[in-house]
């Protein structure tokens, strides 16, 4: 993880307070300063740690400088805001991504009767056999993406007599207050709009979804 001290971060979250997150803010290294109730030049030196640590992107414009805050910042933010939850009893809902129930063609099935011990060891349940397949809406796409930098647990790959099994990874999550886990190849390139959950109960059932039904995915 990056190593981000905290002056640093009370810089990022005031140019987040300032809309930095949705997009560019228009900000001079003084008024920054005194906003924060530092110098002109320690806004600056701070303004150029961020960019360092790729949490920021500037840009020089007729018009002065404007701060973009990168995706990386705005994961170190929700990092703290999720430790302020833990610290206030709070839930942090980091992500909640919306999709509909979809079917595959039946792989599922096959992958998690070969996963599955393994699986049960690392999520704690043994998963139902299958996957409930789930498509993205394309706004939560954004949130499947930065889910790449979260911590995945690893399933790793192996041989049986036939052939190779690949590693795969599981992120935990809960869709409709049930426990259950993202699963998906360890490598991949980009992910899909596809979401392939595991859990321990058959999820059409507990859930009363079919085709077409929209659900919520929440990773805390
Ligand atoms: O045919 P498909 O690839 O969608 O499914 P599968 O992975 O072979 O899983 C068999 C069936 O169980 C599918 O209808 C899945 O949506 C469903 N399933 C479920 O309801 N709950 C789970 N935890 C896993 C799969």
């Amino acid at each position: 993880m990056t190593n981000i001290d905290a002056e640093d971060t009370l810089c990022l979250r005031k140019l987040a307070s300032l809309g930095g997150i949705k997009g560019p803010v228009r900000i001079s290294t003084q008024a920054l300063g005194e906003m924060l109730g530092i110098s002109q030049q320690t806004a600056s030196r701070r303004l150029l740690s961020l960019e360092r640590l790729k949490m920021v992107t500037r840009t020089a414009e007729a018009s002065g400088q404007h701060v973009l805050i990168t995706a990386e910042g705005e994961e170190h933010l929700r990092r703290e805001f999720a430790e302020y939850c833990k610290i206030f009893g709070e839930s942090s809902e980091m992500y909640s991504m919306k999709g509909v129930v979809v079917s595959g063609v039946g792989e599922g099935r096959y992958y998690m009767s070969i996963y599955s011990d393994k699986i049960s060891e690392i999520c704690g349940f043994a998963p139902y056999p299958g996957t409930l397949n789930v498509k993205l809406n394309p706004q939560s796409m954004q949130i499947r993406n930065r889910l790449e930098s979260l911590e995945w647990q690893i399933i790793p790959g192996f041989n049986d007599e036939h052939r190779q099994f690949g590693a795969v990874r599981c992120l935990r999550c809960t869709i409709g207050g049930i426990a259950c886990a993202i699963v998906a190849p360890l490598r991949t390139h980009h992910p899909s709009e596809i979401v392939e959950l595991i859990s321990g109960e058959r999820l059409r059932e507990a859930l009363k979804v079919e085709d077409g039904s929209a659900v919520e995915i929440i990773i805390s």
